[in-house]
């Protein structure tokens, strides 16, 4: 049998990785269709090579474009290739444009179809992401779920139970896979930055898609920089609107390219405070102890509040939670992390692909 993983955006690249090592590691013919939908080396090949990605068997070089023309590039590319590889099972991550037009076009072709990261809500359908979560999961052979949250949201959704199986989050085992080169000095001194930092990553469209959004923003974080110096490897998305509303280096904003997956969580490490509005990030401190301010109205990753070192904060309260996040300091990392983020769900979910892949092959 082949298993198919499609993969487009920069946090896919990171869930995807230990699945793939650990089906390899299983045997199971596999192959990764890129479709293009990041394309920066900063966005895109960095994290093949960080993480030991395989080259893809396909990149449908999509790009960007409005939602209906980047997802009908999708839809198109897809079909193609998943035609002519024929596979027995395609595996898609998180909740990208790449991830939904990946499901559509299987379900309409009959191909089988897993999930990984399944079942999280932000029960805020003005996200893009949230849309895309909600049909993903509904159009499913198989759901991985990350936390036990999620397995509730798919019950409510009507997904039947023998679907889904609570695995664990496999972006943390690529931060456990990575955690013995995660060293702040290197990637400190490349870029002149201070002993004592925050970094700040922000991306999301209702932060940063408006002149209004971004200007509030703005604001907030540069007063985040008055109390301690930031460091700000922008996103492509916020890179014009965010500079025009006035985040640019200072003397104390130091806004550098994105960097690559060993070079970013190197720094978060090190950070004393980080500032995001990030699904993947809000994980990743989590599990590194440091503290987390998420500048949005909600979050589909609640164990990250309840488990972890994240909180939800508007622009207008930013500079205040920073203070007292800065005067509280680092949490450690404890055994109250959440369940099965063990560094093990890659081979958990290589497990149950193999063994359904197998039994799909004995039923007649
Ligand atoms: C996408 C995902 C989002 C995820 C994010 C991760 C969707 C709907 N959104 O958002 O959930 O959090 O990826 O980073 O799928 N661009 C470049 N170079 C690139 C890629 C993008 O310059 O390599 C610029 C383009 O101007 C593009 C914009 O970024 O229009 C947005 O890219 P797109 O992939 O559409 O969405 P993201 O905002 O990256
Ligand atoms: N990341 C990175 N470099 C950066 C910013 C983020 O390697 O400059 C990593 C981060 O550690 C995480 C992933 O990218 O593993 C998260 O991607 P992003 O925030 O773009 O997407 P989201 O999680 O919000 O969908």
């Amino acid at each position: 049998p082949l298993v198919l993983h499609v993969l487009g955006a920069r946090p896919n690249f990171v869930k995807a990785a230990p699945v793939v090592r650990a089906l390899g590691e299983l045997g199971v013919r596999q192959g990764i269709v890129h479709t293009g939908q990041h394309y920066d080396a900063l966005m895109s090949d960095v994290f093949f090579a960080d993480l030991g990605l395989p080259e893809p068997v396909a990149n449908l070089g999509v790009g960007s474009g409005t939602h209906a023309k980047q997802t009908a590039a999708l839809l198109v590319g897809l079909e193609e290739v998943v035609l002519e590889h024929a596979p027995d099972l395609v595996v898609v991550y998180g909740d990208v444009n790449s991830t939904l037009a990946a499901i559509l076009v299987c379900a309409k072709l009959g191909v089988r179809t897993a999930h990984v990261e399944a079942g999280l809500r932000s029960f805020d359908r003005g996200m893009p992401e949230e849309v895309n979560r909600i049909v993903t999961d509904s159009l499913s052979d198989l759901l991985f779920a990350t936390s036990p949250d999620a397995l509730s949201h798919l019950a409510a959704e009507g997904v039947p139970a023998a679907k889904v199986h609570l695995v664990g989050n496999p972006m943390i085992d690529s931060l456990f896979a990575a955690l013995p080169s995660l060293d702040p000095a290197p990637v400190v001194a490349r870029l002149g930055a201070p002993e004592r930092y925050a970094v700040a990553t922000l991306h999301r469209p209702a932060n940063v898609d408006s002149p209004e959004a971004a200007a509030e923003l703005v604001s907030a974080v540069l007063e985040v920089s008055r109390q301690i110096p930031l460091i700000v490897p922008i996103h492509p998305r916020g890179r014009t609107r965010l500079a025009e509303a006035g985040l640019v280096d200072g003397p104390s904003v130091q806004v550098v390219d994105p960097l690559g997956y060993v070079d970013f969580l190197s720094l978060v490490r090190g950070a004393a405070l980080v500032v995001t509005d990030s699904g993947g990030v809000q994980e990743e401190t989590t599990m590194l102890g440091v503290p987390c301010l998420t500048v949005r109205p909600n979050t589909e990753r609640p164990v990250t509040i309840t488990h972890g070192t994240n909180r939800l904060v508007t622009p207008a309260l930013l500079p205040a939670a920073a203070e007292k996040a800065l005067a509280d300091g680092a949490s450690t990392p404890s055994g109250e992390l959440p369940p099965l983020w063990d560094g093990a769900a890659g081979p958990r979910i290589a497990r149950v692909i193999s063994a359904w892949l197998r039994g799909d092959n004995l039923s007649p």
